[in-house]
């Protein structure tokens, strides 16, 4: 399988899939990066790691054309969204139909949807008064948050937490689960049937 991880951010997500690839826990490699603006902090990471970036200049239907050529020259076969703060349009996901994962921070399908990212995800959880947060693995469909989820893992909210301690504990959480969902894509293990999820044994050799 070969990925492709789109972010905007500091890219620790991406960090997690790249080092899941070296030590072989992911049957993947990370062919391409592409960024959302040229100030995000994963294009560092991508660099130091020998992976070529693509940088969008504006929405990504400004960049349509010149995107999927880009990702048909990497032989790209799966899109890891990673932080990445752009709606995806239709034409992609026609594309990679079945292909595009993304992953929130948060138990959708709770505290999803538009205008929910990054640290206002975690606030409005704090607020809530919700006792259990998390991370969500979900294919991307033509909504924000919307598409069928892969995998969840939750994570205790504590009294004294702030949107920023919540944030940092689940991103942890994030870092494992992450991985560990596109190596069930890689060994051919989703099943998907009316929009729901079920996992194929493993093959044992
Ligand atoms: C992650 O917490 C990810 O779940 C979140 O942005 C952060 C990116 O961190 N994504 C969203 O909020 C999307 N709705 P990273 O750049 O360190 O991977």
């Amino acid at each position: 399988m070969r990925i492709a991880v789109f972010a905007s951010g500091g890219g620790s997500n991406f960090q997690s899939i790249v080092n899941a690839t070296a030590l072989k826990t992911l049957s993947a490699e990370v062919v391409l990066c592409v960024a959302s603006r040229p100030e995000a902090g994963v294009i560092a990471r991508s660099k130091r790691a020998g992976i070529p970036v693509y940088i969008l200049n504006g929405t990504i239907e400004d960049n349509i054309s010149e995107l999927v050529n880009v990702l048909g020259n990497h032989k790209v076969t799966m899109i890891a969204l990673a932080g990445f703060m752009r709606k995806i349009p239709r034409d992609l996901i026609l594309l990679y139909p079945d292909r595009i994962l993304n992953i929130h921070p948060a138990l959708l399908p709770e505290f999803g949807g538009p205008g929910m990212y990054g640290s206002r995800v975690h606030q409005a959880v704090v607020a809530s008064g919700s006792l259990v947060s998390g991370a969500t693995v979900h294919l991307v469909d033509e909504e924000y948050d919307s598409g069928p989820i892969i995998l969840q893992e939750t994570v205790p909210v504590l009294p004294t937490d702030t949107a920023e301690s919540l944030a940092a504990r689940v991103l942890i959480t994030e870092h494992a689960l992450y991985p560990k969902a596109l190596q069930l894509f890689a060994q051919n293990r989703i099943k998907l049937i009316d929009r729901k999820v079920s996992f194929i044994e493993s093959q044992k050799s």
